[in-house]
């Protein structure tokens, strides 16, 4: 058989190309309806949907660059002509879904990858890795293609029942070499060829289009965040301003590193460095907790089993400030729901006139203040919370 098309048929490079998508396709609309409809109220139900998740996303990637391919190849070839070009309706109808399926076959999977590779965590992608060439960690653009990516999954569908329909009813009632000239073998069909024309291309822009319409009127675009409405925390006066810093925290979930951020907290700090002791200051951090910015598993990490959020909305760290031989060191408590711990910090400070850039990490166990206290298996969620401090103060006029 020839690798190549003819007027009459598919060659063996199309064919085998087409059902090797066509096989992925079909997997993977089920495996993503029924990972995103798992439970996920245990810790086993919380890995299986993980690890579905995962197969589903690897193997999207893997049929992405299996469709690319595909089409590379299409556009490289003739188009075997249709059996029935005088039936020009049929003929239009049977275009406009080929362009849908084409088209889906980039934007249903580019827009998966996008949602998970501008977040943070849950279900690590295997072998590609987190993160997207040229795709910021963005939660808004996430949401937007997480939305997107169903919508389009959507489409898909209907264009696959509607193709299938198709070729049944060139076998079964036209009885027509349609089907068999994409099944293995050497049947040849097909005369002259159709007429090409633009309006299936457009027809199939208008279907996208209107599908998206339909998704923003049902609210498919509305994300409602994990975090409760709260308010920001209010400024407070310090002898040291905090201009700009992160106070970001790392954990591992499923092998990979998820990282975030507390977007709101303050800072109350009151420093000399010339104090004649050891003792050069004291430090009040007050975080508010529904602020954590932790992509997918934000919503989660707000849960009762975890920071419990809405009984808990504010964590604190109260310490002292000591130099020490290298650096210097906050030692104090932290208070992360109503579990207080003794908690040393050390940390760098490069102190210029009235600016000072401090940098400072340590590691916590999550078990110590009972945050997700049921998940007791390591390699679905370390113990280990690494927690960064960077920030930039300056000493009050
Ligand atoms: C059981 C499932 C499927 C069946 C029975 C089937 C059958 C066929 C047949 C018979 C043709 C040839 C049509 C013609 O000669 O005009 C065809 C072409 C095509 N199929 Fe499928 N297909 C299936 C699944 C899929 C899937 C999942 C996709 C992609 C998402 C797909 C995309 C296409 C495209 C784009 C063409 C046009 C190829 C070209 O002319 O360049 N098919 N299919
Ligand atoms: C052609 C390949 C793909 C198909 C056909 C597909 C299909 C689907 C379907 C049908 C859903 C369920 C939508 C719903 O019920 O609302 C889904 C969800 C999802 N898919 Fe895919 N997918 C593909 C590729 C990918 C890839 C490559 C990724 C990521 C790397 C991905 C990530 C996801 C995620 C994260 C969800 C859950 C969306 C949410 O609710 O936030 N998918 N997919």
């Amino acid at each position: 058989m020839s690798r190549a098309n003819t007027q009459t048929r598919y060659g063996s490079v199309a064919k085998t190309l087409h059902w090797i998508t066509a096989l992925g396709i079909l997997t993977l609309l089920p495996l993503g309806m029924i990972a995103t409809r798992l439970p996920y109220d245990t810790a086993e139900q919380l890995a299986l949907k993980a690890t579905v998740f995962s197969v589903h996303k690897t193997f999207g990637i893997v049929v992405f660059l299996a469709a690319l391919a595909r089409i590379v190849w299409a556009i490289t070839q003739v188009k075997p002509a249709p059996l029935h070009p005088e039936r020009k309706l049929e003929h239009w109808a049977a275009e406009t879904v080929h362009w849908l399926l084409y088209g889906s076959l980039v934007i249903v999977p580019l827009s998966g990858w996008i949602h998970h590779a501008a977040t943070e965590g849950f279900a690590p992608v295997w072998i590609f890795g987190q993160n997207l060439f040229f795709i910021p960690e963005h939660q808004g653009l996430s949401d937007l293609m997480g939305s997107l990516h169903g919508i389009f999954a959507k489409v898909l569908a209907a264009s696959l029942v509607l193709h299938i329909a198709g070729a049944l009813k060139h076998h079964v009632i036209d009885r027509d070499e349609t089907l068999r000239r994409m099944l293995p073998g050497t049947v040849e069909a097909g005369g002259a060829p159709a007429a090409h024309t633009k309006t299936p291309i457009v027809a199939a822009l208008v279907v996208w289009g209107a599908a998206v319409g339909l998704g923003a009127t049902l609210g498919q675009f509305e994300h409602h965040g994990a975090a409760p409405q709260v308010a920001a925390l209010e400024a407070v006066q310090s002898d040291w301003q905090v201009e700009s810093g992160t106070l970001g925290l790392s954990i591992q979930q499923f092998g990979s590193d998820v990282s975030g951020r507390f977007a709101d907290w303050t800072a109350q700090i009151s420093f000399d460095d010339t104090a004649p002791t050891d003792k050069k200051g004291t430090v009040e951090v007050t975080v508010s907790i529904p602020s954590l910015e932790l992509g997918t598993v934000a919503d989660q990490a707000m849960g009762a089993d975890y920071f419990d959020a809405a009984s808990f909305p504010t964590a604190l760290y109260a310490a002292d400030l000591f130099s020490t031989a290298d650096g210097y060191e906050a030692r104090g408590t932290l208070t992360i729901k109503d579990i207080t711990l003794p908690l040393t910090l050390p940390f760098q400070l490069d102190l210029s006139d009235n600016r000072a850039v401090m940098r400072g990490a340590v590691q916590l166990d999550r078990r110590d203040f009972a945050l997700g206290a049921n998940m007791t298996d390591e390699g679905q969620l370390g113990y280990g919370v690494a927690l960064t401090v960077d920030l930039i103060a300056n000493r009050a006029e």
